[in-house]
């Protein structure tokens, strides 16, 4: 594999140009979680107690970000990659989610976002990407409806600190695939398994990102603002009408309790309808909130898509949705009665935690997509695989990644190609991260980080393979 020439300063791209990058999280690459003034996150404590015991790691180092960011950009940028999609935390900003802000939290951004800058790469900001303050956790968290009005004022100082150099903002990540993991599974931080819970904490989780878009909207900020939303083509193995009505159930399940708000700023009738009839305490849904949702809706949609998903009719007892955290099938089952049975097709590969490689959904969602919402452009602001890589001779010869890859990349061009307005692709992840509660062995970047030897970076052949891709698209050309 050859050496990743660095390159010299590039200007940023122009408006409207067709953004190829990748992503990352804060808990999941920066270390650093008590210094220079940060506070306690909800990850923070999760990970040191006892409650993080499918893979009692942290994120205390991760992959070094916080130090390692300027190495990072320039690996980036070398890669011919003009975007790079990472996350604040939210408790470097403000140690307590409210309150006395720590300037060394806006330096840190800020050096971030200007090393992005200098390499001619886009940065695409997500305020909140799991790690509550801790603080506000303790109080309840999103299950708080003051969570969400701490939210939009966090949002607001960050829409000052950094709002002269941002042009896209993403409010929050996933508050489906958060709140699952967290009411559902119960693998999350507050680890229960309560989906009424669930509910509730999804409605302030949208609440605060409505509320974030208002004031961006208000203040006059510049640039274009959204929500990222893991999001997913339901389909099934049997075409009649028990099977189409598990589709819409599971539509409505996964999908459009979060995007029909983004979007179009209301909840689904019948997914309103659905939650009283299994007798959801909906007492969070205050007078007044249908404005607050009408004017947040965002100016474009970030969806995250990995996967599609199989479903087949409830019959009875307890759907059983697995949550395979290790690998090898260990990790809770998650109990969904009424909506919707998980379905699966033997005849499909998929990788050691149970996901199919199937790059077709990536077309099948856009497709979904654009015939709900036709006026709202799309950013893919996640697609990757989880592997465990082997180095072999210092280098990773990780086909398997650029095969998936590749496979999206060819599916969403087709979408394209059929009117799907798609602004941007970001691959899953830059470098290696923490990968939640499937710990460190999961790996999904295009650069290899060695948690054991001083988190060393190694470009993959993912990387060097997305390069001449970028190059052919006429990337920084
Ligand atoms: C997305 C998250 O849902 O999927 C990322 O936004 C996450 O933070 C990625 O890492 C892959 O999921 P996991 O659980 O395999 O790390």
């Amino acid at each position: 594999m050859t050496a990743v020439p660095i390159p010299s300063q590039r200007p940023r791209p122009a408006a409207g140009t067709f953004l190829w990058g990748s992503a990352s999280a804060a808990y999941q690459c920066e270390g650093a979680w008590n210094e220079d003034g940060k506070g306690l996150s909800s990850w923070d404590v999760f990970c040191h107690s006892e409650a993080n015991d499918v893979n009692p790691v942290t994120g205390d180092v991760a992959a070094d970000h916080y130090h390692r960011y300027e190495e990072d950009i320039a690996l980036i940028a070398a890669g011919n990659q003009n975007a790079y999609r990472f996350s604040i935390a939210w408790s470097r900003i403000l140690p307590d989610g409210t309150g006395k802000v720590n300037e060394k939290g806006i330096d840190f951004y800020n050096r971030v976002i200007d090393a992005c800058l200098r390499h001619g790469v886009e940065p695409l900001v997500t305020l909140y990407h799991y790690d509550l303050p801790q603080t506000l956790f303790e109080r309840g968290g999103w299950e708080n409806r003051t969570t969400a009005d701490a939210f939009a004022a966090y949002a607001e100082i960050c829409f000052r600190a950094f709002g002269d150099r941002v042009r896209t903002w993403l409010t929050i990540n996933e508050p489906g695939y958060e709140t699952f993991c967290s009411y559902g599974a119960g693998n999350y931080p507050p680890n229960v398994q309560d989906l009424g819970r669930r509910w509730r904490a999804m409605y302030h989780l949208l609440l605060g990102s409505a509320m974030a878009i208002a004031t961006f909207r208000d203040q006059g900020f510049e640039g274009r603002i959204g929500l990222v939303s893991d999001s997913y083509p339901i389909e099934t193995l049997r075409d009649d009408a028990d099977y189409r009505d598990a589709a819409r159930f599971a539509d409505l399940f996964q999908n459009r309790c979060v995007n029909d708000v983004a979007v179009r700023g209301e909840f689904p009738a019948e997914f309103i309808a659905k939650l009283v009839q299994d007798g959801v305490d909906r007492s969070y849904a205050l007078d007044g909130d249908e404005a607050l949702f009408a004017a947040g809706v965002v100016d474009v949609l970030g969806v995250n898509v990995y996967d599609r998903m199989l479903v087949k009719p409830y019959l009875e007892g307890p759907t059983e949705l697995r949550n395979n955290n290790t690998g090898d099938g260990g990790g809770p089952v998650v109990k969904v009665s009424g909506w919707f049975q998980a379905d699966e097709d033997p005849d499909t590969v998929k990788n050691a935690w149970g996901m199919e490689i199937y790059p077709r959904a990536i077309y099948d969602l856009l497709l979904n997509l654009k015939a709900l919402y036709p006026s709202t452009p799309v950013i893919i602001t996640e697609n990757g695989i989880g592997y465990r890589d082997v180095v072999a001779d210092g280098q990773i010869d990780d086909q398997y990644r650029i095969d998936f890859l590749a496979g999206f990349v060819e599916w969403m061009k087709k979408a394209m190609d059929e009117g799907c307005d798609v602004q941007g692709y970001m691959v899953w992840s830059s470098t290696d991260v923490y990968s939640w509660i499937n710990g460190y062995e999961k790996r999904y970047g295009l650069i290899h980080v060695d948690f054991d030897d001083e988190q060393k970076r190694t470009p993959k052949a993912s990387y060097h393979w997305y390069r001449e891709l970028l190059t052919k698209e006429g990337v920084n050309r």
